[in-house]
This record gives C-alpha cells, sequence and structure tokens, in this order.
C-alpha cells in the first residue's frame, strides 16, 4: 500500500493520506481507501472508530430486553434495550470461549444465554450464571470472579432516531459534536426539530438499497448538487442547479442546499410542517453528509435519515427513514403524500446508484488515484476528504 505522491510512511506501520487544503491544487483521497480489504478495517478502528457512526435506527430495537445482532465492518456487535429503556451496544462474543452470544433478533427477557455452555449475561452486561463451571451441578469455582468477565460494551448515543456508537470510547459528546449542525437547523426550524420526530415504518417510512460501491462514494455524491442536471432531470426541473447552494458545516458535516425545495409537488392533502419553521424560508431544504457515514434532508414537511453500513470496501447498504412532524403527521389523511414522497425519493436514490457503482469501478483504473474538484461545485467534496485524511493518521 504504498503510492510516493499519496502516502507518506505513518504510524501503526500504515501511511498517511494528505489532501491538500488548497482546492485548486489538492487531489482526493487514493484508490486505495475504496478498494482494499485491510485498508478498510485500518479505517474502521482508526477513522470511524475514533468519532460517532451510526448504526442502526432507534426503532430497531425496540422494547427491554430485545437483542439485536449487527456488524460494523466486519465487528461482530449486538445491540439491546436495558430495563431503563437505554440502548447499548456490546462486542457479540461470549467471554467463555468466544462464541457469538446473540444471532438472531430475539426477546432476551432479563439474561441473555450464550447457546454454547448457557453462560449468562444481565443486561447491562455483568455475567450472572455459569452453570456446571465447577463440575456438574457446581456453578462456581475458586479464584473465578465473575465481574472480571463482562460483555465489553461499546460506547453509544441515541440522537435523531439513530443509536451512534463510538469504539474508541474518547470521541467528544455526541451533542458537542453535532452542536454545529443542531444550532444550523433550530435557526430554520425555530425551535429543536428533533423533539418532533415521528416515524413509522410500515407505511412507506422506509427504504433500502444495497450498492456495489464504498460507502465513501455515497457520501461524496451525497455532498454535491454538480450532477442534478446529468443524474437527476425531474429533480432538477423544480428545484434547479442554480438554487442550490454549498454547505460546510463545521468539521463534520458537509453538502448542499435548495430554495426551491416545492412543498405541494407531491400528491395528497399537505403534511403538517415543523412548529416554528421560519415562514420566509417554506422552500428551504438541505442535505448534509454527516460524517462519516449519515446522509440527512430536512425540508419543512420531512426530515430523513440515510445510514450507510458499509458490507464490505466495494458494498453498501443504504436504509433511509423518513420522519414527520409529530405523531400527528402519521394520520391516514397523509397516507397518500408520505406515499407521494416516498416514490420521489425513490427515484432520485435509485438514479444515483448507477454514478456510485460507477466511481467505483473507476477506482480500479491505475491511470486515477483521486482526480481533481471543481473549486466551485466540489468545495462540500473536498471537505470530507481533508476530514478523512486527518483522521487516518
Ligand atoms: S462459549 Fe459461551 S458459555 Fe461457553
Ligand atoms: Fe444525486
Amino acid at each position: 500500500m504504498s503510492d510516493g505522491s499519496f502516502f507518506e510512511s505513518g504510524h501503526h506501520g500504515h501511511s498517511m493520506i494528505q489532501v491538500e487544503s488548497d482546492i485548486n491544487v489538492a487531489s482526493g483521497l487514493p484508490n486505495v481507501a475504496y478498494t482494499d480489504h485491510d485498508f478498510w478495517l485500518f479505517e474502521r478502528d482508526h477513522v470511524l472508530g475514533r468519532t460517532w457512526a451510526a448504526l442502526s435506527f432507534s426503532s430497531e430495537v425496540c422494547g427491554s430486553g430485545v437483542t439485536v445482532p449487527i456488524t460494523f465492518m466486519d465487528l461482530p456487535l449486538f445491540m439491546v434495550r436495558d430495563a431503563e429503556g437505554c440502548v447499548r451496544v456490546f462486542h457479540n462474543v461470549c467471554s467463555h470461549r468466544g462464541m457469538q452470544l446473540v444471532s438472531e433478533t430475539s426477546q432476551a427477557g432479563l439474561m441473555i444465554r450464550c447457546p454454547y455452555h448457557r453462560w449468562g449475561y444481565d443486561l447491562s452486561g455483568q455475567l450472572k450464571a455459569t452453570p456446571n463451571i465447577g463440575g456438574m451441578g457446581i456453578h462456581d469455582t475458586a479464584g473465578f470472579d465473575c465481574r472480571e468477565h463482562a460483555l465489553k460494551e461499546v460506547r453509544s448515543a441515541e440522537y435523531l432516531g439513530m443509536i451512534f456508537i463510538n469504539l474508541s470510547g474518547e470521541a467528544c459528546p455526541i451533542e458537542t459534536l453535532l452542536a454545529p449542525i443542531t444550532a444550523r437547523w433550530q435557526a430554520l426550524a425555530g425551535t429543536d426539530f428533533s423533539q418532533h420526530l415521528a416515524n413509522d415504518p410500515g407505511d412507506f417510512g422506509t427504504l433500502e438499497l444495497t450498492v456495489n460501491c464504498n460507502y465513501k462514494l455515497a457520501v461524496e455524491n451525497y455532498c454535491e448538487s454538480y450532477h442534478l442536471p446529468s443524474i437527476h432531470p425531474d429533480l432538477n426541473s423544480y428545484s434547479p442547479l442554480a438554487q442550490h447552494y454549498n454547505l460546510i458545516v463545521d468539521e463534520v458535516a458537509s453538502g448542499q442546499g435548495t430554495h426551491t425545495y416545492d412543498l405541494e409537488r407531491s400528491e395528497g392533502p399537505p403534511l403538517p410542517i415543523f412548529p416554528n419553521w421560519d415562514g420566509e424560508r417554506l422552500k428551504t431544504g438541505e442535505y448534509l453528509s454527516l460524517y462519516p457515514n449519515v446522509l440527512l434532508g430536512l425540508q419543512a414537511d420531512h426530515f430523513f435519515a440515510i445510514i450507510l453500513t458499509s458490507v464490505a470496501p466495494d458494498e453498501t447498504r443504504e436504509r433511509l427513514q423518513f420522519f414527520y412532524a409529530g405523531a400527528n403527521a402519521l394520520d391516514d389523511e397523509t397516507l397518500q403524500r408520505r406515499r407521494s414522497l416516498h416514490g420521489a425519493w425513490s427515484q432520485v436514490f435509485s438514479e444515483d446508484i448507477s454514478v456510485v457503482e460507477g466511481m467505483q469501478r473507476g477506482r480500479g483504473s491505475s491511470a486515477f488515484n483521486g482526480g481533481i474538484f471543481s473549486p466551485v461545485m466540489d468545495g462540500p467534496t473536498h471537505h470530507f476528504h481533508q476530514w478523512f485524511a486527518r483522521g487516518y493518521q
């Protein structure tokens, strides 16, 4: 993994990446960052692992005692909601012989039992039962202290209807990290719109796509509106490129916004708008890639979040949930409107598949190793590459 023009020898036997801060001369991330499995694992622990990465939607872990296995870039984890209703995330491995503890979503009740020798852990991960450890009918043994063999917990937090993890345990609090986005959108929504989010996964509330590309290409594509006329001609007809602006929000996010999102375009009776939304900016829509793996979209009458699950260096699962302004927004009267929105966004995200997959194939080319940026159109993507390069150390 060495390329003199992009890498310098760095720590941990790995190489460093440099992305020039001057966009006029900068080249993007090298191909290896999109194609190499070793790079991907290092990236998991040292880039995504040092910040807050999205793992799942909150709605996927409902009810105390429900355990849900999930893999984060080949790392086996599971989520559980404890007796207090808080989500906790653990490494999905038994302390005894390393058996995978949770293999399917199930109701564990108060005790998570290993299927191999039936050791039991409570919902806070403490080892509570070690049947027959000292011989048949003898459930303890000299010198063995259950307290030393609890499950390994991963730091987690719920925010905006999602569950985030910080593998290193050392990132700043997620509220601090996201404060610039929260502040920006509070100014637009007139209040903390996140207090009003309502989702019904059943009724056109979710969308899922698997794309054959590195998750970073989905982030980058979402950062820009440059491709609107060529890839989304229909969207561009009512929300044209010229009405878009670039967004860079502090260190953690970039993307684009529009002044002409048309709330009246979808079919059916209208949805309620978020309370206190700025009446002068009803047609504002903002689209942010929240690094490393979340895509957000905010309009006056709906919000959506996409979690990019990196399955492999060249495979990404995109899961989307729509959120509306309060539980009343999920009434039957708005079903037609929600269906219409779901259809419109499905079309937009489907249109992006060919370009993110095409860029992935391009990353197999020895004639390309990062490319160049338009100083006017590609600022948000350049910002993401700089962020990534700073983290990859
Ligand atoms: S491996 Fe889990 S109880 Fe033995
Ligand atoms: Fe697009």
